[in-house]
């Protein structure tokens, strides 16, 4: 299969592209780096890096920020910022990549995670976002079946390897391994489920 990991050099998305590119051709895009720039934010980039890629068996999206902040320090604008780049960013590389998807089995996975199952402080817009996520998922699967083209998403606990960044914020949390996590992609792209939310270490 030939598969675009589109945050391909993060946390998460290093090793989707290491558990992927033992069997298949893997092509990674970044803002900064990767074998094609695209700008999740950017409608212009996602459809030139596009057409840049050519025909695709699978994009796996691992990208997206949200703002943490207690409640009481969010407004509207620091929401906007989790719905234009995590959300509608992940949305926008499934509108603008249907075209682009080969037949029979093609596939879309994108990310959530845990915190709209399980919420920690000042995670209101990761819940907001990720519920968000998980419903388009599963709305967009029963539309996309009619051309064949399957959606999951993964939503992962947090990463051992991301421990140190968020661990203040995870208290009693189990974290999972990153390689544990890129099982659950592989599940998806590898797999014939579709419309499926992958939980991971929770
Ligand atoms: N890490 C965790 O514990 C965890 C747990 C659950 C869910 N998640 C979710 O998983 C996703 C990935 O997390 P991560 O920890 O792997 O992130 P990360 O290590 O910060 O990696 C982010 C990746 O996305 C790329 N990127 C950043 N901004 C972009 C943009 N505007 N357009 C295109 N690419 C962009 C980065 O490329 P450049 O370096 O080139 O900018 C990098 O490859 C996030 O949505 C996060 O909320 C993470």
């Amino acid at each position: 299969m030939k598969i675009l990991v589109i945050g391909g050099t993060g946390t998460i998305g290093s090793r989707v592209v290491n558990e992927l590119k033992k069997r298949h051709s893997v092509l990674t895009a970044g803002r900064s780096q990767g074998d094609f720039i695209v700008d999740i934010e950017n409608e212009k980039s996602i459809v030139d890096m596009y057409a840049k890629c050519g025909k695709l068996d699978a994009v796996v999206v691992t990208t997206g920020k949200v703002v943490f902040e207690p409640l009481q320090n969010m407004n509207l604008e620091k929401y906007l910022v989790g719905i234009h780049s995590k959300l509608l960013g992940q949305v926008n590389m499934v509108l603008k990549g249907v075209s682009y998807m080969n037949s029979a089995g093609a596939s879309f996975t994108l990310t959530s995670g845990i915190l709209n199952h399980d919420p920690i402080l000042q995670g209101s817009s990761a819940a907001m976002v990720n519920g968000a996520i998980d419903g388009f998922v599963r709305a967009a699967a029963i539309e996309l079946a009619s051309k064949s083209i399957r959606i999951n998403v993964v939503s992962p606990t947090v990463l051992t390897e991301s421990a140190a960044a968020y661990g203040d914020f995870f208290r009693g949390y189990k974290p999972v391994d990153a390689a544990e996590v890129a099982l659950a992609y592989s599940k998806s792209v590898e797999g014939a489920q579709t419309g499926q939310l992958y939980r991971v270490g929770f």
